[in-house]
Order: structure tokens, then sequence, then C-alpha cells
């Protein structure tokens, strides 16, 4: 039976995540924030853990608890969008520069730096980093984007990190993987979103049981559609 390890596994695509490998047999470790505020996580799987991915001293004191444990894989989940309302680049703040980058960009690279021991005993070897196609040069060039420069940047940024840990971590057996989930109605999506959540992560699973050693460094969609930089 597979391992997997989701942050952000609360709400959203990381809980539907969560519940959808969990039903069918596959071992999930949910990790939150909160974990004890976390009913639905709770419910979804029993194996939950705790990880706030803007701390490094959280992610190494997850990391010592799951020591030894061998992960499969990976999914960098946990996001923020610090800059919802925000259509003018010229209203964005450093906090929410900061905000975004810590939690989009330095939480999946140090994530995956401290799970890298448990990825390696795994046997898929595979780290997936929920990316966006909002990290896209190419798609903000073609829509003339303006607004929302904190998250996009962010995006881009875990792009690099994905492509630059890809080229290393491939020596080790372990692939790293940039995965746009599509445009879901959750709190961050919103309503007006595309895809009802068990429909879109259903084909985020399913992209992910396809992800083979040569997927390394790849930046797609849930549906496996490579994505332009
Ligand atoms: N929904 C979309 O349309 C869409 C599109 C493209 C990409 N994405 C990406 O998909 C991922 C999941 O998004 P979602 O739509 O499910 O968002 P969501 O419903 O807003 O959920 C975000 C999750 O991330 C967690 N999180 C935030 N900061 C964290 C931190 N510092 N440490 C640990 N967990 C943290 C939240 O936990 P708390 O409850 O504790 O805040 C929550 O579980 C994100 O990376 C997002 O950027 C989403």
């Amino acid at each position: 039976m597979p391992t997997y390890l989701i942050t952000g596994a609360n709400r959203g695509i990381g809980l539907e995540l969560t519940r959808q490998l969990s039903a069918r047999g596959d071992r999930v470790i949910g990790a939150a924030r909160t974990p004890g505020a976390a009913d639905e996580l709770k419910a979804a799987t029993d194996f939950v853990s705790t990880v706030d991915t803007s701390s490094e001293a959280s992610i190494a004191a997850m990391a010592k608890r799951l020591a030894s444990e061998p992960i499969d894989v990976l999914i960098n989940n946990a996001g923020v969008f610090p800059d919802t309302g925000v259509t003018s680049c010229l209203e964005t703040t450093t906090d929410m520069m900061l905000d975004a980058y810590r939690v989009n960009v330095i939480g999946p690279l140090l994530m995956t730096r401290a799970m890298l021991p448990n990825l390696e005993a795994g046997k898929r070897k595979l780290a997936v980093q929920i990316s966006s196609n909002m990290g896209s040069n190419t798609e903000a060039t073609r829509v003339k984007r303006t607004g929302h420069l904190a998250y996009c940047a962010s995006k881009a940024a875990l792009n690099m990190v994905n492509t630059l840990m890809a080229n290393e971590l491939t020596d080790r057996g372990v692939a790293s993987v940039a995965l746009h989930p599509g445009w879901v109605k959750t709190d961050m999506g919103g309503d007006n979103a595309e895809l009802e959540i068990p429909a879109a992560v259903a084909k985020i699973i399913k992209t992910i049981d396809k992800l083979k050693p040569a997927d390394n460094a790849r930046f797609i969609d849930f549906e496996g559609k490579k994505l332009s930089w």
C-alpha cells in the first residue's frame, strides 16, 4: 500500500486528495497546521500530522516524527493567495509578496528537502508541487494579466524551484513535478471556478498515478497536459 504525505490536508484540494486516496486503500498522512481542529481530515484518515509549512522549525519537527518512515508520494499542496482582490500590480505590498513566497515557494522547497530520506526509502520516489497556471509567463502574457502579482510570481518561482530540485534529485532516484490542479471550487478558487472539487481531484489522482521518472521536472495540468512556462 503506497504512502502519501499531503500538506494543507484539512480543506480544499488537500482534504479531497486525502479522502479519495484513503478511500481506495492508500495510506495518507494528512498534514495540517492545526489538526486538532480538522474534524473532516480526521474522518478521512487515521494518520494525521502537524505542519506549518511557513515554519522551518515545524517542518523539521515533522521530519523528525516521520523519520525512517518511507513515503512514496509527497504532495506539497498547502498554498496561500494573499492578493486575491488585488487587480493592479501597483497595489502589491511587501507583506503579500513575503506571505506568498513563504508558503508557496519556500515551504515546498523545505518540505521536499526535509522529506528526501523518506522519499528515497519509498517505492514511487515522487514529489508533486501543486503549482498553478497563474505561474505561467506564457499565460500571463496571453491574458494580459495585471493583478495577483504576489500569487502569480510565487507560483512562477515554485516552478523554478521544481526544475532545479528535479535536476538534482534525479541523481538520487527522486522525481519532482509541478502540477496545476485546475480552477477548482475551493475557498481559494471561489464559487465561479470551473471544476467541482471531487471531479478535479479524481483527475489529479489519475494523473499522479501515471507519472513516471521520465516526467521529472515537467509542468503539467490535472489531466497530465504539458503547460508552457
Ligand atoms: N483552487 C484553485 O482553483 C487552485 C488553482 C491553482 C492552484 N491551486 C493550488 O492548489 C493548492 C490547494 O489550494 P486550495 O484551492 O485547496 O486552497 P484552500 O482551500 O484555500 O486550502 C489551502 C490549504 O493550504 C493550507 N495552508 C495555508 N498556509 C499553510 C501553512 N503555512 N502551513 C500549512 N498549511 C497551510 C490551508 O490550511 P489552513 O486551513 O490552516 O489555512 C489549507 O488547508 C494551493 O497550492 C493552491 O495555490 C488552487
